[in-house]
């Protein structure tokens, strides 16, 4: 395991998979490394390429939006992705790119000690909790591993495109404000 230094010193030069040829920046992730919380998306997308930064994009004024509801915000909790490079013209990024990324974050996870995940969309909840998780079906479920609470809820750029399951999402973030609580992070 590496410590935060090196891991993003090592991450910058990366060039374990194809998405390194066409990156303008690597995203290495933010927010605060003492935090309980993480949230996980997919990958970056235009605008978190151009400025090295996670979800600042629409879908990241969504997502701080999402984040103010449970008081929380960039400060608090930290973002990261699954891949840290931008798949193409934002395709999902497959299966042997998420390989080649996936002990970036396992490190920042590992560094964090967080003792809660959430993973925003599809992409992280099917990696992250179970290959054949079910984001419509089983958004707001809880699974305990290694100490650590996982949950998923829908990806703020779902969110976006289809407003009708925004009401859902809002249940999943008062869940995940209930978590916080009982697990005395406040
Ligand atoms: N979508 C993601 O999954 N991650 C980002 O950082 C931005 C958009």
């Amino acid at each position: 395991m590496l410590q935060w230094e090196e891991l993003h010193r090592v991450c910058m030069d990366c060039t374990k998979c194809a998405l390194c040829e066409t990156r303008n920046n690597v995203v290495f992730g933010v927010g605060n490394r003492q935090t309980d919380i993480l949230f996980v998306g997919e990958g970056p997308g235009e605008q978190e390429d151009l400025k090295g930064e996670p979800f600042v994009g629409p879908a990241g004024k969504l997502l701080d939006d999402m984040l103010s509801i449970i008081d929380l915000d960039r400060n608090k909790c930290y973002i990261a992705n699954i891949v840290k490079c931008r798949p193409p013209k934002n395709r999902d990024p497959l299966e042997t790119e998420q390989d080649a990324c996936i002990d970036y974050l396992r490190n920042q996870v590992a560094l964090i000690k967080p003792k809660i995940i959430v993973c925003l969309g599809r992409i992280a909840a099917t990696r992250l909790i179970r290959p054949d998780f079910r984001i419509t079906r089983e958004h707001g479920t809880w699974t305990e591993r290694g100490g650590i609470w996982f949950t998923a809820t829908y990806h703020p750029s779902a969110l976006l495109r289809d407003v009708s399951k925004r009401p859902d999402a809002f249940d999943d973030l008062m869940a995940i404000r209930e978590k916080i609580r009982s697990l005395s992070m406040e």
